[in-house]
C-alpha cells in the first residue's frame, strides 16, 4: 500500500479501520512465510535505530529479529549510551538519526517526546510504548483476537486493571476494530478523559462501545475477551505497595472467568505477576493466549516496518 509509506506509528487512532486491518492482513502474511520459512527481504539494505529509555524484552527482541527477518538491520540504542540520555535535544537526535537511518523505534516516558522526535525526524517514528499508548501491542493484539475469533466486530473485550497505555491503545484500537471496550478500573485509576472521548468517538462511528466500570464481576459478564495489565507500570514502582492496595480485587481469577462467555480467552501484554493482576491458573489454563499475542508482535511489527519504511 503505497499511502502507508513515510507514516509515523504513534497511535492507532491514526489510522482508518482499513488501515489497521491492513496491517493484520499483512502482518498474517507475514506470519505464514515466516512458519514456512519462505524468505521475505522487504528491508533489504535498511536499518531501524531502536531507542529504549525503559527496560524490555518483548519490544526490542521482537523489533530486532523481525528487522533481520525482513533483510535489514536494527541498532539497539540505550539512553544510558547515547547523548539522548546525557541531555542532547530530541529535535537533534531525530535529524541526526535521520541521515543515518530509515526509521525509528522509541520506547520511553512522555508521550509528547514521541511526537517531537516524529515531527523533526525525515523518517518514519514507531512508538514502542509510552506512558500514553503502546499501539504495536494492540495491533498484535487485534491480530491474536482476529485469529481466534475470526473477527473483531461485536465482541466484547472487558480490560480489568489500570486505565494505563493499555487501557487507553485496547480503547483506540478496539473502537476502530468494532468492539464493545470496557475499561474496569477502581474509581481513582480511571484512564485519561480525553483519551476516553476520542475512543468513544471512534466507537460510535464503527459499531462499537466504550465503557467505565469499577466492579470486575460484572464487568466481565459474557467477555470474549478478558485482558489484564501489571497494576505498577514502568516508571512507578514507587507506588507499586498503595497500587497493591487500591488494585484488590481486580485480579483475573477463577470468578472472573465463569462470569466471562464459556469460550472466552485471556490475554496479557506481558509482563505478568501471577498473584497480583492474574493467578497462575489462569494465564497457564486453556483459555490463555499470552504467548501466541507475545508471538504476534513479531509479526505485527514486520507488518508496520515492511509499510512505512
Ligand atoms: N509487552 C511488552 O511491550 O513487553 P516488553 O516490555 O518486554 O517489551
Ligand atoms: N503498562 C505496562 C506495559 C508494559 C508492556 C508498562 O507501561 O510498564
Amino acid at each position: 500500500d503505497p499511502t502507508m509509506k513515510g507514516r509515523d506509528f504513534l497511535s492507532l487512532h491514526d489510522f482508518s479501520r482499513d488501515e489497521i486491518f491492513y496491517f493484520i492482513d499483512l502482518a498474517r502474511q507475514l506470519k505464514a512465510l515466516q512458519k514456512d520459512r519462505i524468505p521475505h527481504p522487504y528491508l533489504a539494505g535498511k536499518t531501524l535505530g531502536m531507542i529504549f529509555t525503559k527496560s524490555s524484552t518483548r519490544t526490542r527482541v521482537s523489533f530486532e529479529v523481525g528487522m533481520y527477518q525482513l533483510g535489514g538491520n536494527a541498532l539497539f540504542l540505550s539512553s544510558a549510551d547515547i547523548q539522548l540520555g546525557r541531555g542532547e535535544p530530541i529535535k537533534d537526535t531525530a535529524r541526526v538519526l535521520s541521515r543515518y537511518v530509515d526509521g525509528i523505534m522509541i520506547r520511553t516516558f512522555a508521550h509528547s517526546d514521541v511526537v517531537e522526535l516524529a515531527q523533526y525526524a525525515d523518517i518514519p517514528v514507531i512508538n514502542g510504548l509510552t506512558d500514553l499508548l503502546h499501539p504495536c501491542q494492540v495491533l498484535a493484539d487485534l491480530m491474536t483476537i482476529v485469529e481466534y475469533k475470526g473477527k473483531t466486530d461485536g465482541l466484547k473485550m472487558t480490560f480489568i486493571g489500570d486505565g494505563n497505555n493499555m487501557a487507553h491503545e485496547l480503547m483506540f484500537g478496539g473502537a476502530k476494530a468494532g468492539m464493545d471496550v470496557v475499561i474496569c478500573t477502581p474509581e481513582a485509576y480511571r484512564p485519561e478523559p480525553e483519551i476516553v472521548r476520542i475512543a468513544t468517538e471512534d466507537a460510535k462511528a464503527h459499531g462499537g462501545s466504550i465503557t467505565l466500570m469499577s466492579d470486575p464481576v460484572a464487568a466481565s459478564k459474557d467477555a470474549d475477551v478478558l485482558y489484564t495489565d501489571v497494576w505498577a507500570s514502568m516508571g512507578q514502582e514507587g507506588e507499586a505497595q498503595e497500587r497493591a492496595q487500591a488494585f484488590q480485587g481486580f485480579m483475573i481469577d477463577g470468578t472472573i472467568m465463569k462470569a466471562a462467555h464459556p469460550k472466552a480467552i485471556v490475554l496479557h501484554c506481558l509482563p505478568a505477576h501471577r498473584g497480583e493482576e492474574i493467578t497462575d491458573e489462569v494465564i497457564e489454563g486453556p483459555q490463555s493466549a499470552v504467548f501466541d499475542e507475545a508471538e504476534n508482535r513479531l509479526h505485527a511489527q514486520k507488518a508496520i516496518m515492511a509499510s512505512v519504511m
